[in-house]
């Protein structure tokens, strides 16, 4: 369903922008002109989000804020003002705005802020549903497609494979995979086949008994039998050596293991969830994988696309991270601005999911207040993003101009930190403030 937008302003074309720019995003759009018709149709409506004018006659959008908070709390608020100052944000944000947008504004900035307040309500919803089974964060097309399979599948009990680059949510999916089974009281058993010898997988997953080998003096049970009942969990199975996938294959078809040293079968009820960031064929071509081994593993796949395909996802995940992290205690971030949200929204993430965790931990590490902006960012990315400057379409540019627009750009993208620009542009911060007085750019 489309999210429900509110919007308040006393002043009738205003309020006629606003609706037009949401309904052309598809969001269902309710406008009125006083906070008292909000806050009764708030009584009969569930909202995800509520923009309000600043300065309104009878009540103002502050006082219709602090309202709204403490009685419908899932309904995030964005306030609008043509007279913001920096003191007014600051107030706003404290009382529990998610942003305090300046008029004029472009329809492109109402349009992120909305989206990002509308992902920051939807991580808030989750988060406060803690203890529920792991949770696939996600509204892409691609992502709820994922969902919808592994809710599906979890209940088919069949065995799984899933792919998808490293760090895209393998594990995560093989977790829900198992809490939304009917296995889901049994154990969930993780394995990584990767970088360990034939010898020592044997003795991982079917175990030993007592004397088969030196040292082992008494039996041990393996994986597989401590999977029983529940599930077992094959990480980086591309890895495993092809003589281990003969007798895992054996294991899976006879529903039985024999502990390495030992002669007696002992019968097994698990579920073969496995995992690669592998190409699944390439790795059949080139004889790493045995084509009988990956038919029993690979009964239904569920493909994890990297994040750099389902970019709306990213906010999103980012202000679920900041939650988690604020959770754990790590963090008093409320936020990240529109301009380290946009370069990360165009960020290429080669490690997916869990670099954008990597660059969020490191940012609200180092970020000195409840903001995450561009200089908290690693520096390569924002550099990457530098490399992509572009002169402005036109006539040919003066020097002059394009030293202009330069500046503009980097200061744009260090969110006007100036010693981090002077950094970039090569010059010390009085040159820097020099030039920023002569174009008019301070
Ligand atoms: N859709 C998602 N929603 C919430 N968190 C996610 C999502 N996808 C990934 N994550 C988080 O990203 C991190 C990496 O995920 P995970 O370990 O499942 O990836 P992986 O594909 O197994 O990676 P690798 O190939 O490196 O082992 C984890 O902390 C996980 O919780
Ligand atoms: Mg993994």
């Amino acid at each position: 369903m489309n999210d429900h937008v509110v919007i308040v302003d006393d002043d009738p074309i205003t309020l006629k922008q606003l609706r037009r720019i949401l309904e052309n995003q598809g969001y269902r759009v309710s406008a009125f002109s006083t906070p008292q018709r909000v806050l009764q149709h708030l009584e009969k409506t569930p909202c995800d989000l509520l923009i309000s004018d600043v300065k309104m006659p009878a009540m103002s959008g502050m006082d219709l804020m602090t309202q709204v908070r403490g009685r419908f709390p899932a309904v995030e608020v964005i306030l609008v003002s043509g007279y913001a100052t920096l003191d007014g944000a600051v107030a706003a944000t404290k009382e529990g705005a998610f942003h305090y947008l300046a008029k004029p504004f472009t329809p492109e900035q109402l349009r992120q802020r909305v989206q990002e307040a509308l992902a920051h309500g939807k991580a808030r919803r989750m988060a406060a549903g803690q203890g529920l089974p792991p949770l696939l964060i996600g509204a892409s097309a691609a992502m709820r497609r994922v969902e919808a399979l592994v809710r599906q599948v979890a209940a088919a009990d069949c065995t799984v494979m899933i792919t998808g680059a490293s760090g895209t949510g393998k594990e995560l999916v093989a977790r829900a995979l198992h809490a939304l089974s009917p296995r889901a009281a049994k154990p969930f058993v993780a394995f990584n086949c990767g970088a360990l010898t034939e010898t020592l997988i044997a003795n991982e997953l079917f175990g030993h008994e007592k004397g088969a080998f030196t040292g082992a003096d008494r039996c041990s049970p393996g994986l597989l039998e401590m999977a029983d009942g529940g599930t077992l969990f094959l990480d980086e199975v591309g890895e495993m050596p092809l003589a281990m996938q003969v007798k895992l294959l054996r294991v899976l078809q006879e529903k039985e293991v024999i502990r390495v040293g030992g002669t007696r079968p002992i019968p097994l009820d698990v579920r073969i969830v496995s995992a690669t960031a592998k190409d699944l064929k390439a790795a059949v071509e080139s004889g790493a994988l045995r084509d009988d081994f990956l038919f029993r593993v690979n009964v239904f796949n569920i493909h994890l696309p990297p994040l750099r395909e389902r970019r709306e996802d990213i906010p999103l995940l980012a202000y679920h991270i900041l939650h988690r992290l604020q959770r754990r205690g790590a963090s008093k971030i409320s936020a990240i601005s529109q301009e380290a949200m946009a370069l990360l929204t165009r960020y290429a993430f080669p490690g997916n999911v869990r670099e954008l965790e990597n660059i969020l931990e490191r940012a609200a590490a180092v970020c000195h207040d409840e903001i995450i902006r561009v200089s908290d960012l690693p520096p390569d990315l924002v550099e990457l993003e530098l490399r992509e400057y572009k002169r402005p379409e036109g006539p040919l540019m003066t020097l002059e101009q394009l030293e202009q627009d330069y500046i503009a750009h980097v200061l744009k993208l260090t969110d006007g930190a100036r010693a981090r620009a002077a950094d970039i542009l090569g010059i010390d911060r009085a040159s820097l403030w020099r030039k920023l007085k002569k174009y008019g750019l301070d």
